[in-house]
């Protein structure tokens, strides 16, 4: 195999890569969001389709999912490359989606939609860096849901104590690609409440391998941080159900940080 070379760039400029490597979880995702939606959602609005909103939908991978489950489904997201390869997606599967430029501190739906579901996993919330963002996201999100409607937040927590840097690595294969990842997350910084993160994504295909890097901050939280930014940005949330990222409805935890991958579901009033 030839020489690997390595280039900076935003992954979400390759979404077939990100994809490759998020897609595992889909089904997963999905299951569990349509089992907590028979368990916990309290809509009053029961006939015509069920609509479900993805802010910061990316490659499209639960777009595709949740529409072939007979959901009808919105998303946007600020990247155009993920944008562009969720809609060619949706186009190549015959099942359509409406989806758009949007942010998710500023989004505003459609003709005023209101959904029966929206959802926010992979620590995407993160990329909200200030507490007016992250504010202004959870109060459109709840704005957006139909009164007894579910908004699922997946969230990574913080541990603040920790001085070392986090590493996680796996490989995913779709047909001849094959993409190892390789995260690192430096300890948060207290005050400015960021934590550095670094993912180095190692493409094989064709015999050809190269490597690309994508350096970023994310915003951090303690459940407490999370608690209090829910509460006051969004009162009429009311957190129904807590579990983690094994997406096992059968398995509860508590909201606190004995378990940093933290699932929130959360109920409009
Ligand atoms: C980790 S990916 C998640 C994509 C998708 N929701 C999923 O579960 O696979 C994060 C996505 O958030 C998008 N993003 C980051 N900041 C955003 C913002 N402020 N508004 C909208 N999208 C944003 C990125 O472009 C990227 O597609």
């Amino acid at each position: 195999m030839a020489k690997s070379t390595t280039e900076h760039r935003d992954w979400y400029d390759t979404p077939e890569y990100y994809d490759i490597i998020f897609d595992a979880d889909t089904a997963k995702e999905a299951d569990f969001m349509e089992a907590a939606w028979q368990r916990f959602s309290r809509v009053s609005e029961a006939r015509g389709p069920r609509r479900v909103l993805e802010p910061a939908c990316g490659s499209g991978r639960l777009v595709l999912e949740m529409a072939s489950r007979g959901w009808r489904v919105d998303g946007f997201d600020l990247g155009q490359e993920m944008l562009a390869f969720a809609k060619h997606r949706m186009k190549k599967a015959a099942l359509s989606a409406r989806l758009w430029i949007d942010d998710m501190a500023k989004f505003s739906a459609p003709n005023q939609t209101r959904y029966h579901l929206t959802h926010c996993l992979v620590s995407t919330y993160k990329y909200l860096l200030t507490e007016e963002a992250a504010q202004a996201h959870l109060r459109r999100v709840c704005e957006a849901l139909l009164p007894g409607g579910l908004h699922f937040l997946g969230v990574h927590l913080t541990d603040y104590t920790r001085t070392t840097c986090e590493h996680e690595r796996w490989t995913e294969q779709r047909g001849d690609v094959s993409v190892v990842c390789n995260t690192r997350g430096w300890p948060a910084d207290r005050r400015t409440r960021l934590e550095p993160v670094r993912t180095r994504l190692t493409i094989s295909r064709g015999g050809k391998r190269h490597t690309q890097e994508t350096r970023w901050n994310f915003r951090t939280y303690s459940a407490a941080q999370l608690r209090r930014t829910l509460r006051e940005a969004a009162p009429n949330l009311e957190v129904v159900g807590c579990f983690d990222f094994t997406y096992d409805i059968q398995s509860p935890r508590k909201f606190d940080d004995e378990y940093s991958d933290l699932l929130l579901v959360l109920r409009r009033r």
